[in-house]
């Protein structure tokens, strides 16, 4: 019998199947950085069809988005493939309150590479995570001094609605949530959108209660009539509704109503917040501070994702104080990472070093009053504007108001339809025409967003107005025939 062990030991080497000179991992034909800077705008467009959105590219087409490579961005311009200045009135939704690639910002992020800084801040403490938490809750009011960092403002505000319910208790589950809100599209917060063309068809949360902002006799009969209801989230000011701000004493009366029925009250400043409105807060006009509040865009100094919730520490205590729950709430992977809380440091600096805030209120108030200029002189096209600081709405008429008597009935039978068409025709005149940049709004199309760095001075104001002013001189007859010839064009 064979003992295996006595066996002969045969040496079995094995076969070398691949030859030296083939590397086993392929090296896949990538792209460099320095192709994509070199890319064409037949290429990106291409790109954009194939691997990004096909969809979009209709509507960046129409605004004529398609036409513009941006090469660089300084304070307040874009700088083109051709060299053109676009005056930026968009910023990014509200994302670039010290303009594009502050210099401060820039050498801040150069020095914490030049010395080799870490990143990770889920194994050790972070120092910069720290000090960050720290300023936020330095320049937040009240006890507003539990600071989450994530990198968008969906996670922050996912983060606050997730607080609120734990602090709430399982026996409040139920959340209210505003007409024409906008808190993000992650699946959580999206059940607090409002809005049939953001929730889809999508199976949401459905313990929310849905009001009309800033209605606070209905909120009363909603927390009179469900002792269900253990959270309220609002926008201090809403964006995607249209720049719309609630009546003055409406937050006082709801922070009371809140204190009566226990309600945790949630204010999303991921838009109006930092210095936007010409507080640092939104609420800070109100003179209320709520329980939990998000910030994001800004925060990151218009140079990378940075966002974070704030809340009262009682409130954050309850919920993920003790270290058995610790762990629910700690932050994701990328959550206050190195490079990113130092740039929201410095950015916060720089925000008070230059008075941004101040600014936004002053060049904030010139803006709105030369816009009313416009109002007073065009009142067939603009039916309203509004806003406070550098967070402003113009609304237009309905497209058939602004139409000649003839055809005036037969388009107002379209105007549902037609709703966005003229401001969008606006916004691709002032880009097209005059590289100037404004942003719309996503439940009221009808209105045009500016939201301008708060970088901006009373001359960027001028030249924005020039260009809007000379656009709106044409008459609604032009603009739409321009449109359609840059169209085809
Ligand atoms: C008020 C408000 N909340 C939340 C969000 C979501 O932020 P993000 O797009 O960074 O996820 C936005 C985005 O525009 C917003 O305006």
């Amino acid at each position: 019998m064979d003992n295996p062990t006595n066996s002969a030991r045969v040496d079995v080497t094995a076969p070398n199947t691949v030859p030296a000179e083939i590397p086993t991992v392929r090296r896949p034909d990538l792209l460099s950085v320095e192709d994509a800077k070199a890319m064409k705008l037949g290429t990106m467009a291409d790109l954009f069809m194939a691997h990004i959105n096909p969809g979009q590219m209709h509507f960046m087409k129409l605004l004529g988005f398609h036409k513009v490579k941006v090469e660089r961005a300084e304070g307040m311009y874009y700088y083109d493939q051709h060299n053109r200045k676009i005056l930026d009135f968009f910023g990014g939704f509200g994302s670039l309150a010290l303009g594009h690639n502050h210099p401060r910002i820039l050498a801040a992020r150069k020095q914490f590479q030049d010395e080799n800084r870490h990143e990770i801040a889920i194994a050790f403490m972070s120092q910069y995570a720290a000090a960050l938490a720290k300023n936020l809750a330095t320049v937040s009011p009240g006890d507003l001094d539990m600071v989450f960092f994530g990198s968008s403002g969906s996670e922050a505000m996912e983060a606050a609605i997730k607080l609120a319910e734990r602090a709430a208790g399982p026996d409040r589950p139920k959340v209210v949530y505003a007409i024409n809100s906008f808190h993000g599209k992650t699946k959580g917060v999206l059940s607090i959108t409002d809005g049939e063309l953001y929730r889809g068809q999508f199976k949401l949360v459905d313990n929310t209660v849905r009001i009309p902002f800033g209605d606070i006799e209905a909120i009363e009969r909603a927390f009179r009539a469900d002792r269900g209801i253990g959270v309220i989230v609002l926008e201090t000011v809403q964006g995607g509704g249209g720049i719309i701000e609630a009546p003055d004493d409406f937050w006082q009366k709801l922070r009371s109503l809140c204190d009566r029925y226990g309600v945790i009250m949630v204010c999303d400043e991921v838009q109006c917040g930092y210095g936007r409105t010409g507080k640092f807060y939104a609420f800070e006009h109100y003179g209320i501070v709520p329980d939990i509040t998000a910030l994001a865009k800004s925060l990151g100094g218009g140079k990378t994702a940075m966002a974070a919730m704030i809340a009262k520490r009682d409130i954050y205590m309850k919920a993920y104080g003790s270290p058995k729950n610790a762990m629910i709430h700690a932050q994701a992977t990328f959550g206050g990472i190195g490079e990113a809380c130092a740039t929201a440091i410095e950015a916060l600096n720089v925000l008070y070093d230059e008075d941004l805030i101040e600014n936004s209120a002053q060049t904030g108030a010139y803006l709105l009053d030369r816009l009313e200029e416009m109002k007073a002189r065009y009142p067939k096209l603009i039916k309203d504007v509004r806003g406070r600081g550098m967070m402003v709405g113009v609304e237009f008429h309905d497209f058939s108001q602004a139409m000649p008597m003839v055809v005036k009935p037969m388009i107002a039978m379209l105007d549902d339809k037609l709703k966005g068409s003229l401001p969008g025709f606006i916004g691709s005149a002032l880009l097209r025409d005059h590289g100037v940049l404004v942003a719309f709004t996503e439940y009221n199309r009808n209105v045009i967003r500016i939201e301008p760095p708060l970088i901006a001075t009373r001359a960027h104001v001028d030249e924005f107005i020039d260009a809007f002013d000379a656009v709106l001189a044409k008459g609604v007859v032009r603009i739409v025939k321009d449109f359609v010839a840059s169209q085809v064009g």
